[in-house]
């Protein structure tokens, strides 16, 4: 069995460029999750065909890597139809995403932290993480809860760096030691 898969939606780039540093790190494969029809608007008002078909074999797997954005405080449709179509598939997943929300407003309407309960009630025990790389971590202080200057914000070379980079760092230990 293989050990681990990346799986990723991303429109802005963030959590493509996240999903890709994690799959770099642990060197194993990465696979876009494409929507039958991708259209944002859709999403946003629920409307969605479901995703493609994935090339990779998702059970041939020990691990997902689930990362994608958040969109109004919840589990956006592409990454929802992945689990729902793969859940008899996934033996452990973690989720990871790249949003808006900070830690600190984590369980507010927005927030990440209640995303994480949606992925963790979807999946039962197979979500063994939930991690999250919120935009603010690559702002200076004073922007971390601005909502214009994180929508505005997309990870990149220049600036995953510091407090990001060391989050990223802890959690791809916490992967190697159990794989
Ligand atoms: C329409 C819209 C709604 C959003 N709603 C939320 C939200 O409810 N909570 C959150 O944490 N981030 C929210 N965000 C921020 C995105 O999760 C964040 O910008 C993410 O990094 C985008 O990922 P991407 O570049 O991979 O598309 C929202 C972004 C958009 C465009």
């Amino acid at each position: 069995m293989e050990n681990i898969l990346v799986i990723y939606y991303s429109n802005k780039g963030s959590n493509k460029y996240l999903a890709g540093k994690i799959s770099k790190s642990l060197s194993c494969e990465i696979e876009e999750i494409k929507p039958r029809l991708n259209i944002f608007l859709l999403f946003l008002m629920n409307i969605h065909l479901g995703i493609k078909p994935l090339k990779n074999r998702i059970e041939d797997f020990n691990m997902v890597i689930l990362c994608g954005p958040i969109w109004m405080g919840k589990l956006i449709p592409p990454l929802r139809s992945f689990i729902k179509k793969y859940y008899n598939k996934i033996n452990k997943l973690i989720f990871v995403t790249c949003c808006g929300s900070t830690d600190a407003k984590k369980d507010e309407k927005f927030g990440h932290g209640l995303v994480f309960k949606e992925v963790e009630n979807l999946l039962n025990d197979k979500c063994i993480i939930c991690q999250a790389f919120p935009v603010g971590l690559v702002l200076p202080d004073n922007k971390k809860e601005d909502t214009d200057a994180f929508m505005k914000t997309h990870l990149n070379d220049e600036n995953f760096k510091g407090e990001i980079q060391e989050r990223f760092d802890n959690f791809i230990k916490k992967i190697n030691v159990m794989r």
